[in-house]
């Protein structure tokens, strides 16, 4: 194991009515209050009527800005920066999904800075401080209420990157399992991709001193795996969707990824596909992950056999390790096939035609990505490939 620091400073509100808690977190932010939000879902299941009585009971300033896009672009954000700039903001409170809070962060971020927020967005600058920010979660995936990251995409230049600082933790998210009640079946299905291949994406290194964080790793995993055919079953169900959030929050906020690198491979020819034909974040892993363990299955047999054992109770019989690690990848492409993930690149009629200016995407920032093994330009065209 590597040695590390681990510092997470979101305070985590979870549970049935904690919207409440809203009254006392806002007490000690400042009175000028930026609203963020999506594209509208918040107003038709009634929790922006609740977030604004609660405001106005706090002699809150509300100003608003709505309409931000699932993979949110930086125009949004920049005019988020610019309401924050002109009318002073003290503090901004996201409500929705990972999208909205990831736009949030850049609001924050550029508030606060004399750069484009682009510029943060692709490492050109960093960000040296940010408005404090809250969020009210209404989706289970991205993990965004609990980690630092924000992923933006710039619409004129077909790009979409992933950036962070240490000032972009939520000071709270406030997680009500209610609140995901509405989230319809194709975004539940994505979220629990997402939450799924986040997990992999830790899992999948060299490491082969990392015991307990493996077992939290497959502890996440099997739960989702367990949970989602019931969740998908019966969508308002308490329990199933509390689990389903806690296990998004838990499996990309750094508790289970400590000591050692993750891959990520996965999530950066995932980005490049949304980039270039904008599909959803989890549709798109869905439909990559088992490509990419296939293709660099052979860097660690082993480690593909413990996954295909733990996770998926595959029992080694007769088989060679390699047969057993092959079993664990088609099982994953199964288990999503019947939650009713999406599993080919056709399912979004995307074709050869954009296969290089996607690969080119992948490497734009880094000639080589990846950790569990470095890839290039010719391993995401070969993915890409595999998964028309
Ligand atoms: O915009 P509204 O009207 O709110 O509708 C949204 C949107 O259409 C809807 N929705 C959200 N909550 C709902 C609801 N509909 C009904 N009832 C509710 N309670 O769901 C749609 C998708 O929302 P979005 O926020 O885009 O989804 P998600 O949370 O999956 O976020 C995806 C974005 O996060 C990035 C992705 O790349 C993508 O851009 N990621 C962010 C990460 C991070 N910050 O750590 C890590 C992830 O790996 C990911 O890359
Ligand atoms: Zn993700």
């Amino acid at each position: 194991m590597n040695n590390f620091v681990f510092q997470n400073p979101t305070k985590l509100i979870f549970g049935k009515g904690m919207l409440d808690q809203l009254v006392s977190e806002l007490a000690h932010v400042g009175n000028r209050i930026l609203l963020v939000y999506g594209g509208g879902s918040i107003k038709r299941n009634g929790l922006y009527d609740k977030v604004v009585a609660i405001l106005n009971d706090a002699n809150k300033d509300i100003f608003e800005l709505s309409g931000v896009e699932p993979n949110p672009r930086v125009t949004t954000a920049r005019k988020g920066i610019d309401i924050c700039k002109q009318e002073q903001i003290d503090f901004i409170l996201a409500v929705g999904g990972g999208s909205t809070i990831d736009c949030v962060k850049a609001i924050a971020a550029g508030a606060n800075s004399e750069h484009d927020i682009w510029d943060i967005v692709t490492k050109k600058h960093h960000a040296s401080s940010a408005l404090p920010f809250g969020t009210v979660l209404t989706l289970a995936a991205t993990g965004s209420e609990m980690n630092a990251g924000s992923v933006i995409t710039n619409w004129e230049t077909n790009e979409k990157h992933g950036w962070g600082s240490p000032y972009t933790y939520p000071k709270f998210s406030i997680l009500d399992p209610v609140h995901t009640y509405n989230v319809p079946k194709d975004q539940t299905i994505y979220g629990i991709v997402d939450i799924m291949s986040h997990a992999l994406e830790h899992y999948f290194h060299h490491e082969t001193t990392t015991h307990l964080q493996d077992r939290m790793v497959e502890g996440i995993l099997k739960t989702v795996i367990e949970t989602a055919p019931q969740l998908l079953d019966e969508l308002d169900s308490y329990q199933h969707r509390a689990t389903i959030l806690y296990s998004g929050t838990m499996a990309l906020n750094g508790m289970v990824s400590m000591g050692y690198q993750g891959d990520w491979a996965t999530h950066n020819l995932e980005h490049a596909v949304s980039a270039v034909h904008d599909i959803p974040h989890g549709g798109g892993l869905a439909i990559l992950f088992p490509n990419w363990m296939q293709h660099v299955l052979d860097e660690n047999v082993e480690r593909f056999k413990k996954f295909a054992q733990r996770v998926f109770d595959i029992e080694q019989g007769e088989l060679s390790d390699r047969e057993v690690a092959i079993k664990g990848i088609t099982a994953l492409r199964e288990f999503w096939n019947t939650i009713g993930a999406p599993n080919r690149l056709a399912d979004y009629n995307i074709n050869e035609n954009t296969i290089e200016e996607m690969a080119d995407k992948t490497v734009t920032a880094n000639k080589n990505f990846g950790n569990f093994k470095k890839l290039t330009y010719d391993d995401s065209v070969a993915i890409y490939q595999a998964s028309l």
